[in-house]
């Protein structure tokens, strides 16, 4: 499978069938999570728990078979980090059939935390389960994804530019780039809010957060592991479609609105 296309399938799987998870498939999610690296270079350590055996569970979410938590140090772009990472294997999941949700809010935080032995110096953005997705919806979770209009995206040319923030890009526009900024306008976010804004400069393609609400430097942003989501679905989608690009922070300067910050870049290489 493509990863275009599973960024296209991927959905938010909330009913699970209640079969356990064969055992080649948890094997294959971990060993895939132990090399999914991440463009900051930050190390994350994944953990497995069966509910059965750990007895944990997250409301909303029903029939799961295992849950997957990550952790890592405290650091500068732990938040990008994590959200492109933890993406990676959202995405590797989907292409062989096992489905996830990112939760970070409706989780009793304090049992994933004992559960992971978390450290004061470390943190713990995210859980998901892993199951095979029911062939129904639960009402349950129907009336959530409609709560967070889950099926909702905005349009390309709201969220992506030329050059500059005044010039909308619009998609039949986007020459090159068009499936991988496609691939961005697809991700899934927290609470659906999709922060990220993106200026096609030339060669190189800006990524900024558009921040639901004022944050205090250094503050933890749940928004930057959306960040780290578009990332994550640019990277590897301008890679499958032939173009050769590389990670930078390099702040364009460019002039942003209120509460816009820059994130990262990638430039496409001869
Ligand atoms: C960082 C992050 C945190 C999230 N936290 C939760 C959560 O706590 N509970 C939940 O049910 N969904 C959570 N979601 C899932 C979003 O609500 C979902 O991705 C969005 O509504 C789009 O729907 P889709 O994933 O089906 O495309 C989270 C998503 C992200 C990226």
């Amino acid at each position: 499978m493509k990863i275009i296309d599973a960024v296209r399938s991927r959905r938010s799987v909330r009913t699970f069938s209640g079969e356990p998870l064969k055992k080649e498939d948890i094997d294959q999610i971990s060993d895939f999570a132990r090399e999914a690296a991440n463009p900051y270079n930050l190390p994350i350590d994944w953990m497995f728990f069966n509910t059965k055996e750990s007895g944990l569970s997250t409301p909303v979410i029903v029939g799961e078979d295992t849950y997957i938590a990550g952790k890592m140090l405290r650091a500068e772009h732990a938040e990008e980090a994590f959200g492109y990472s933890f993406e990676r294997i959202v995405l590797f999941a989907e292409t062989i059939g096992i489905g996830t949700t990112w939760i970070a809010g409706t989780m009793d935080r304090s049992s994933f935390e004992k559960a992971v032995s978390l450290a004061e110096n470390e943190v713990m953005p995210c859980v998901s389960p892993l199951g095979y997705p029911a062939k129904k919806m639960s009402v349950r979770e129907t009336v959530m994804r409609k709560g967070v209009k889950a099926e909702f995206r905005f349009d390309f040319s709201d969220i992506f530019f030329d050059g500059s923030f005044d010039a909308p890009l619009k998609s039949e526009s986007a020459g090159k780039w068009q499936t991988a900024l496609e691939a961005v306008r697809l991700a899934p976010s927290a609470v659906n809010k999709q922060p990220w804004r993106v200026a096609v400069c030339d060669n190189c393609v800006h990524f900024y957060e558009k921040r639901s609400k004022a944050r205090a430097e250094g503050e933890w942003d749940i928004q930057k592991i959306d960040m780290g989501i578009a990332l994550c679905h640019f990277e590897l989608v301008a890679a499958e479609c032939g173009l050769n690009v590389s990670f930078c922070i390099e702040d364009p300067g460019l002039p942003v609105g209120e509460n816009t910050v820059y994130i990262a870049s990638y430039k496409l290489n001869d």
